[in-house]
């Protein structure tokens, strides 16, 4: 992918690298000859993956141990990035645990926020000043087919979920001109850690999984060409016929039933 890395230039930073799709877009990264700039909170994790892909590609690998929740991180994050003249930034890290609305403590509202919402916001504008006047760059953020629609069981997760996903959709048009590409990419459910941890049922009218490296690999294409962008055809389907077809009620409707069956039933 010569022509991805001509585009982005050298170096990529993920943040939310250990596990799941992190790490898949760091090693579709540097399967494409690009270094890439590891964010995490465990180590542990971070190291096991940073250490593979060492092993795996030429190229270099760095690791900033953070806590992505904590907005005095930031400053390192960027610090790092003007270091190594990064200009393609991913923002992986979420947190959506299932559970009902009220089984959430108030600490953790505001965790979801922060992780989800506030750090990719603020993360996105000090990066984007950084950014030499006129240097193309890129920005992906992870959003969620949870964030199309209010979705129960997942009702804070979902709504910082529309937060990137507006983020980065406004951010696409606004940025166009100084030559930053901005996406949002929509994912349905995808073969993580995370996800599995979940336990969900199987259901008919639920959604097919997708493995994380399909996910990383296709959305890093799409970068530059969308504002937003849904891995996978039966993802693609469903949002047409949801947005396209049917009212915003009976779509609505529909999602909360299948969430309903897959975490309930
Ligand atoms: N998986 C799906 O089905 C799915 C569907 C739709 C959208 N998405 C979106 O895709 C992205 C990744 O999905 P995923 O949830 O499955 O996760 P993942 O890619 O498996 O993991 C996210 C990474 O972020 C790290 N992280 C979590 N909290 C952090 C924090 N406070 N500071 C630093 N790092 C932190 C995690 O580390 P730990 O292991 O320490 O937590 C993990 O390495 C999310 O934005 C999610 O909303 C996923």
């Amino acid at each position: 992918m010569d022509k991805f890395k001509k585009r982005y230039g050298d170096w990529a930073l993920v943040a939310g690298a250990a596990e799941g799709l992190g790490a898949a877009f760091s090693e579709v990264l540097a399967s494409w000859g690009l270094h890439v700039i590891m964010v995490d909170r465990d180590t542990g994790k971070m190291k096991a993956t940073a250490e593979r892909l060492r092993r795996d590609y030429s190229v270099s690998i760095q690791e900033i141990e953070a806590d992505l929740s904590d907005m005095l991180n930031i400053a390192t994050i960027i610090e790092q990035i003007k270091e190594t003249n990064c200009s393609l930034l991913i923002y992986n890290a979420a947190y959506g645990p299932v559970k009902d609305f009220l089984d959430n403590t108030v600490d953790e509202l505001d965790y979801y926020v922060n992780l989800n919402s506030r750090t990719p916001l603020h993360l996105i504008y000090r990066f984007v000043k950084s950014l030499p006047s006129g240097q193309r760059s890129g920005i992906l953020v992870m959003s969620s087919l949870a964030g199309l629609w209010g979705t129960q069981l997942v009702v804070p997760y979902g709504a910082t979920k529309a937060f990137d996903y507006n983020l980065a959709e406004g951010l696409h048009y606004e940025l166009k001109g100084r030559k930053i590409d901005v996406m949002a990419c929509c994912a349905g459910a995808t073969d993580t850690p995370n996800y599995r941890s979940t336990k969900p049922k199987e259901n008919l009218l639920g959604p097919s999984m997708l493995k994380p490296h399909y996910v990383a690999d296709r959305a890093l294409r799409k970068l530059g060409k969308k504002a937003v962008y849904i891995p996978g055809f039966s993802n693609q389907l469903t949002y047409f016929l949801l947005t396209r077809i049917f009212p915003r009620s009976l779509s609505a409707g529909l999602m909360n039933r299948v969430m309903y069956k897959m975490y309930r039933n």
